[in-house]
């Protein structure tokens, strides 16, 4: 079997993710990769013995002959870089969010189908063993229609800094940052609903506290404490199925710890996917509680990532439909503009 060539465009952190997935795949070759910080970029090569290194990710696309490329960089940059990919004629898979806001993420679908190649969007917690479990649950009518959901990821200090918190590089803080997979999640459980409606309120009145001493916090590969985007957002959006949703999100927040969950409520069944999987219904006049058993750890992200990198070789080599088409993307950064956009107006806003 021919071998599929990729190269990675951003060789930060959740890169190595990536190049681990790719790693485990026979049929994969990274031949090359890339980063503005060309030391970085080095190391990256030296480490996984990658021949052809660049600081120029243009310069990348025109000297080597690439089937398909992960772009791994700041969030401002996902944009030029996957439709300079996606000209250059190589398949693109693109880390979340998908771009700064809706319009761009459009230029990248659109960009896709002039060259006719793949653009999947990092939606990794779709791949996730819980998600696919209710997935086929709901798929399957267990929970009646879903009319209600409510999701969060809450951190009581957990501002990375750097790019993260520098709205013109990220677009913005922890809505942008962790909502985009929580929303995402929630409208990809619920078969893909368009979002019709949203509310929302951002603030930024604790600041990033990195003064904060003796916890454990991942900060950025370029750290620096300069931040203009919000702590907290909170969301309030309806689908065109009728179905609301409510969302919250922050980096810094005076909470007793940090707090991660998703809940749906349908007319069969309620169901929280995290932190616990547990189904609420009733059986026989019985209110009755279930919990799947899931003999695997949820808190291990590596597994699903190398699910992500599997599936995406898989669609470049043997066309097989993408379970996180770049369509989705634009869809989510729709819910994410109208949130920011209500937070600055203090109108609800109408998603077209
Ligand atoms: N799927 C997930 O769960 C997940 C988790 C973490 C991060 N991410 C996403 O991955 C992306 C990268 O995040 P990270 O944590 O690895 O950040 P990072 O800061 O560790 O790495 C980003 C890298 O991009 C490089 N870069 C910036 N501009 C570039 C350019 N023009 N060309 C080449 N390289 C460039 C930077 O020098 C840096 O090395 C972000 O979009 C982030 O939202 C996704």
């Amino acid at each position: 079997m021919k071998k599929v060539k990729v190269g990675i465009i951003g060789n930060g952190s959740i890169s190595h993710t990536h190049m681990a997935g790719y790693k485990k795949l026979d049929h994969v070759e990274v031949v090359a990769n890339c980063d503005i910080n060309e030391q970085r970029a080095k190391q990256f090569a030296q480490y996984y013995n990658i021949p052809h290194t660049y600081a120029d990710y243009n310069e990348m696309l025109k000297q080597e002959d690439l089937d398909a490329v992960s772009v791994c960089t700041w969030n401002n940059v996902h944009a030029p870089a996957t439709i300079a990919a996606l000209k250059a004629g190589k398949n693109v898979l693109c880390e979340k969010p998908l771009a700064l806001n809706a319009i761009q993420a459009q230029q990248m679908v659109d960009a896709a189908k002039d060259a006719g190649k793949l653009l999947m969007v990092g939606f990794v917690r779709r791949f996730g063993l819980n998600t696919q479990i209710l997935k086929r649950m709901i798929d399957n009518g267990d929970m009646g229609q879903i009319y209600y959901a409510k999701t969060g990821c809450l951190r009581r200090v957990g501002n990375p800094g750097g790019w993260f918190s520098d709205k013109k590089r990220s677009g913005g803080g922890p809505l942008i940052d962790l909502g985009v997979h929580m929303i995402d999640l929630v409208r990809y459980l619920m078969d893909k609903p368009k979002a019709v409606l949203a509310m929302g309120s951002t603030y930024d009145l604790v600041g990033p506290r990195s003064n904060i001493i003796g916890i454990q916090q991942y900060k950025s590969a370029d750290y620096s404490d300069y931040n203009d985007v919000e702590d907290l957002a909170a969301g309030f959006v309806r689908f065109d199925n009728g179905a609301t949703l409510i969302v919250e999100n922050s980096w810094t927040q005076h909470i007793k710890r940090d707090k991660l969950y998703l809940e749906l409520y349908g007319s069969k069944a309620g169901v929280t996917m995290e932190p616990d999987f547990e189904i609420y219904s009733e059986r026989n006049d019985v209110l009755t509680d279930t919990k799947p058993f899931i003999d695997v750890n949820q808190n291990d992200f590596q597994p699903i990532f190398d699910k992500e990198m599997a599936h995406f070789i898989d669609c470049v080599a043997n066309g097989t439909p993408c379970l996180n088409p770049g369509e989705d993307g634009v869809e989510l950064m729709k819910i994410l503009d109208a949130i920011y956009e209500s937070a600055s107006t203090g109108h609800e806003v109408i998603i077209k």
